[in-house]
C-alpha cells in the first residue's frame, strides 16, 4: 500500500533530511507494505507488532513521457535492520526490461544488490555519498542501507522504464545481506535461512 504523506507535517522524520523535494508525488514504505521482503518473518512479524515503520520514501519526478525521455526518483532508505538483514527497497526489475538505470549517492553508506533475472548471478555495488551506481538492462535491483545513517540517492532512469515488481514478489532475491560481527556480508538466501 503507498499512501500520499502530508509534505507539510514538521513531525515526519525525513523532514529534517534534504531528500524531499517539495511538491512532488512522495510514496512511503513502511515495514507494513513490505511483507514477504525480509528472509527472517519471525523477526519481521514481530518488528511490524512494536511498530510500523518507515523504511524508506521515495520522490518521483517524471517531467515528461516519450521517446528519449527521462524520470528520476529520490529515496532515502532509513537505517535499521530486521534480524540480521538490513533495511532495503522491494527492488524489482523494470516493466521494459532492457531499460537501465544510474544510481547517485548523496548521503549515507549502504549497497545495490544486483541479480540477473534467473537470479542466478549476484552483485554488490557500494552506493553512498559520492558512489554511483550503473544498473543495467534486464537487472533486478534492491537497495540496502547498511550504515547508520539514512541512504540518500537519486535514480535516473528512462521514462519508459515501469516498475514490475510481481517478478520479485514471486521469488524474492535469491540472496541476502545480513550482518556478521559488524560487516555487511552477502549470503545465498537458502544458506541464511538454515543456518539462522
Ligand atoms: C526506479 C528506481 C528507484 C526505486 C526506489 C524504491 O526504477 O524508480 O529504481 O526510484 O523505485 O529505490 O525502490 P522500489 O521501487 O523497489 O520500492
Ligand atoms: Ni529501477
Amino acid at each position: 500500500m503507498l499512501d500520499a504523506i502530508d509534505l507539510n507535517d514538521l513531525s515526519v522524520p525525513y523532514g529534517i533530511y534534504p531528500a524531499v523535494l517539495e511538491g512532488r508525488p512522495l510514496v512511503q514504505r513502511r515495514l507494513s507494505d513490505l511483507s514477504g521482503c525480509f528472509a527472517d518473518e519471525a523477526a519481521w512479524a514481530a518488528a511490524l507488532a512494536q511498530e510500523d515503520a518507515l523504511v524508506y520514501a521515495v520522490s518521483s519526478v517524471e517531467p515528461a513521457d516519450g521517446e528519449g525521455q527521462l524520470h528520476y526518483g529520490l529515496g532515502i532508505l532509513y537505517s535499521g535492520k530486521i534480524g540480521r538483514e538490513y533495511y532495503l527497497t522491494k527492488g524489482h526489475l523494470h516493466a521494459h526490461r532492457a531499460a537501465a538505470e544510474v544510481y547517485i549517492g548523496l548521503a549515507g553508506r549502504g549497497e545495490m544488490l544486483l541479480e540477473d533475472e534467473a537470479g542466478e548471478v549476484a552483485r554488490r555495488c557500494p552506493l553512498g555519498a559520492g558512489r554511483i551506481v550503473y544498473v543495467p538492462g534486464f537487472t533486478a535491483h534492491r537497495t540496502v542501507n547498511t550504515g547508520p545513517e539514512p541512504l540518500v540517492y537519486i535514480g535516473v532512469y528512462p521514462s519508459s522504464a515501469g516498475h514490475d515488481y510481481g517478478a520479485i514478489a514471486g521469488r524474492n532475491f535469491r540472496n541476502v545481506l545480513v550482518e556478521e560481527a559488524g560487516n555487511p556480508v552477502l549470503l545465498k538466501r537458502e544458506v541464511f535461512l538454515n543456518t539462522n
